[in-house]
C-alpha cells in the first residue's frame, strides 16, 4: 500500500475516517511527555481512543537504543501484529524512533506519522528516513520505510512553543536556499516568533515532498536536502558528546551560515547573496556557543559523514540563492576556516 497523504486544516478528521475504514486488529500510539499532553487529547476525540500511549522522555536521547528497546517491549507486550498500526505522534524524534521500531518489529508493522512539531511537519516525517543515535553519533542507524499514512494538521503548532517554532523555520529557510527562491523572497517577511503564514509552510513541505519523489533513496538530487547539514550535523555531535543542548534547526541555521560563508569563498554563490543570507538567518538565530564550534571534535565527525566518497568531504553549496549544488569537495582546512569565522557572522566582520 503506498502512502496516504492528509495535509492542511481538517486532515486529523480526514485520517480518522481513514483509520475506521482500515479496521487494524491493534491502534498502538507513540508519544514523548510533550505531545502526550497537548497532543495526544486532540488525536484522542477523533479517532476515540481509549488505550494507554506508548510514552517516551522528551528529547534527542530518547532517539537512542535504549528508546528503541522501550517501543519494541511495549509492541510485544501488547501483542501488536502485522495487521496493526502505530500512530507517532510527535516531533522528529517521535517519528525517527516509532518509524524505525515499527519497520524493524516483526520485519515491519503499518505505522503512521502524525508529526506535531513544524521542523517534523515540514522536514523529518516527510522522506521515508527512519533512524536513531548510536555511539554519540545522528543518525547512524536507521531505515527507509514508507508509512502507511502521514498526517499534517496546522492545529498541532497551536501548543509548539516559540524555540521549537523557530527551530523548525530553519528548514524551512533551507528550502528555500536550495530550491525556490520565491520563497526565500516571501520568507523576507518573517519575522522571529510565529508569523509563518500556513501557505509558506505547505510550500516548503512541498519542496520536500517533490525532491524525494524524483529520488527517494538519495542517490542524486535528494543530496540538497543536506545543505546545512554537514557542519550542522558536526555541531550536533559535538553537542551531543558534550552534554549540551543544542535545538537540530538552531544547529542547521548555523551549519547554512557556514555553508553559505564556503559558497562564497570557494563557488559562485555572490557577495550580495551571501550578504543577504547572513543578514536574514543572524537576525532569526542567536549565535551558538563557541564551545559547539570544536574543529578538532567536528572535524572526526565530518570525516565519518555519510555523505562522503574517497575520503573526501563532499558538501552541498549555493550556486545561488534558489540552486543549491551537490558534492562539492570541501577540505579539512575549509570547514576548519568556516568554523572559525562563524562568531564574525554576528559581528559582521
Ligand atoms: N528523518 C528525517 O529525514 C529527519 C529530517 C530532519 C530532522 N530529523 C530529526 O528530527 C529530530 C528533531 O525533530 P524536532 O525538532 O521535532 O524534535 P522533537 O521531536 O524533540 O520535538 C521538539 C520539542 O517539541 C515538543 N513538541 C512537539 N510537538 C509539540 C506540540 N504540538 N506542542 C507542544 N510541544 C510539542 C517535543 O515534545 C519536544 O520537546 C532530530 O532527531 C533530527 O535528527 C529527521
Amino acid at each position: 500500500m503506498g502512502q496516504v497523504t492528509f495535509t492542511g486544516p481538517g486532515a486529523l478528521r480526514d485520517f480518522a475516517e481513514w483509520v475506521t475504514s482500515n479496521s487494524f486488529s491493534r491502534v498502538e500510539i507513540l508519544v514523548d511527555q510533550h505531545t502526550a499532553e497537548f497532543c495526544l487529547p486532540r488525536l484522542r476525540k477523533v479517532i476515540d481512543w481509549a488505550g494507554d500511549p506508548i510514552v517516551l522522555p522528551v528529547g534527542e536521547e530518547s532517539k537512542s537504543i535504549d528508546g528503541l528497546h522501550h517501543v519494541w517491549m511495549n509492541l510485544l507486550d501488547r501483542k501488536i501484529d502485522r495487521h496493526g498500526v502505530l500512530i507517532n505522534l510527535g516531533g522528529g524524534v517521535i517519528t525517527d524512533l516509532g518509524g524505525f521500531a515499527a519497520s524493524t518489529f516483526k520485519r515491519g508493522i503499518p505505522f503512521v506519522h502524525i508529526p506535531t512539531s513544524l521542523l517534523a511537519q515540514v522536514d523529518a516525517a516527510i522522506g521515508h528516513k527512519t533512524g536513531i543515535d548510536v555511539g554519540g553519533v545522528k543518525n547512524s542507524v536507521g531505515t527507509f520505510a514508507e508509512p502507511d499514512a502521514l498526517v499534517v494538521d496546522p492545529v498541532f503548532l497551536e501548543t509548539l512553543p516559540d524555540d521549537e517554532y523557530r527551530s523548525g523555520m530553519a528548514e524551512v529557510f533551507k528550502h528555500s536556499l536550495i530550491a525556490d527562491r520565491n520563497l526565500w523572497d516571501l520568507l523576507d517577511g518573517y519575522r522571529a516568533g510565529r508569523s509563518c503564514p500556513p501557505g509558506w509552510i505547505q510550500q516548503a513541505a512541498e519542496i520536500k515532498l517533490h525532491i524525494v519523489d524524483q529520488d527517494p533513496r538519495e542517490q542524486n538530487r535528494r543530496k540538497l536536502l543536506n545543505f546545512g547539514h554537514s557542519l550542522g550535523h558536526a555541531v550536533e555531535s559535538v553537542a551531543l558528546t558534550k552534554g549540551i543542548l543544542v535545538r537540530h534547526g538552531e544547529a542547521v541555521a548555523a551549519g547554512m551560515l557556514m555553508e553559505a560563508w564556503l559558497s562564497n569563498q570557494l563557488g559562485n554563490l555572490a557577495q550580495s547573496e551571501w550578504d543577504a543570507i547572513r543578514e536574514r538567518l543572524t537576525r532569526v538565530y542567536e549565535p551558538l556557543s563557541t564551545k559547539l564550534l570544536d574543529p578538532d571534535t567536528g572535524i572526526a565527525f565530518l570525516r565519518n559523514d555519510k555523505k562522503n566518497r574517497n575520503g573526501s568531504i563532499l558538501m552541498v553549496l549555493l550556486d545561488q540563492i534558489g540552486k543549491g549544488v551537490i558534492d562539492r569537495n570541501v577540505t579539512e582546512e575549509q570547514c576548519r576556516a568556516a568554523m572559525h569565522a562563524y562568531p564574525g557572522f554576528y559581528s559582521g566582520e
